[in-house]
């Protein structure tokens, strides 16, 4: 493989994957190798931090219940750090432009004049899915999915709820504390309650846990079951496959609460 070229003074936005370590990139751990400094948020493996161990560790993540660095205060340490002709590493969970703020991060750089490059990742869209065995289209159960955010909604949003509740597969992120308010809109804009929906926690980790149902009972079990986060909620008829692939695969012996319909 061959090395690529790292400059001094340079931002370097390296998606780290899902989860498991093993699936960053090559560019992305060769880069990091390189890095005299990682900018790193919480969902980030610590064995990724183990492969820069001379590089100075910067934690900027958003721990449950404390106050979290803000988005402005991160820009100006990497900014900081670059103009001090430093290789910066800006290590990010899943993809940096996957509701990574990858894009705002891009941004700051350019208006500052600091070079940047961006190494993409596997995101967890579509990455804890598959862990699970749920592959997010399928010639014949899906042939779109749609990513959104449960962050923001109700209200805020300016989400079409209505075309939401007729994609094939719908994958939510960061919508375990809302589980019952993204049910609630897709069952109001007419999903059938009988829809088949899974919820992943931690996906590709020792630790994965999955919780399969429908519409109708899927906020219950996970609330039955415990999960906590990060997890993913996938809905529609591809999750009806993690029964049969998730039990093939590599994942067989992670925990499944709840039976598929
Ligand atoms: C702020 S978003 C960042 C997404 C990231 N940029 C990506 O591309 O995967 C974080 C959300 O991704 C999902 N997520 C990330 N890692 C996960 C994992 N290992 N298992 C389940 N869900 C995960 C959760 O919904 C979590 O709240």
């Amino acid at each position: 493989m061959p090395e690529p070229i790292v400059r001094p003074g340079t931002v370097y936005l390296v998606g780290a994957g899902p989860g498991d370590p093993g699936l960053i990139t090559v560019k992305g751990l060769q880069v990091l190798h390189r890095a005299q400094v990682v900018v790193y948020d919480r969902l980030v493996h610590p064995a990724l931090l183990k492969e820069a161990p001379a590089a100075e560790h910067i934690f900027v993540g958003k721990q449950p219940g404390d106050p979290h660095v803000r988005q402005g205060e991160i820009n100006a340490l990497m900014i900081a750090r670059a103009r001090a002709r430093l290789v910066v590493v800006r290590l990010k969970g899943g993809d940096p432009f996957v509701f990574g703020r990858g894009g705002e991060e891009c941004e700051a750089l350019l208006a500052a004049g600091v070079p940047f490059e961006v190494i993409p990742g596997v995101t967890a869209a579509t990455a804890v899915p598959a862990a699970a065995g749920i592959p997010v289209t399928h010639r014949r159960h899906a042939s779109a999915f749609a990513v959104i955010t449960g962050h923001e909604c109700p209200g805020r949003t300016d989400l079409d709820w209505e075309a939401l509740a007729r994609i094939p597969t719908l994958v939510v992120l960061m919508g375990l504390r809302t589980l019952p308010v993204v049910v609630g809109r897709l069952l109001e804009e007419g999903a059938s309650p009988a829809t088949p929906a899974a919820v992943v926690a931690s996906g590709t980790l020792a630790e994965q846990r999955t919780v399969v149902g429908t519409l109708g009972t899927i906020a219950a079990l996970v609330r039955q079951a415990g999960i906590g986060s990060p997890a993913t909620l996938i809905v529609g008829d591809v999750v009806r496959l993690a029964e049969r692939i998730g039990r093939a695969g590599p994942a067989q012996e992670v925990e499944t609460v709840g039976a598929p319909t």
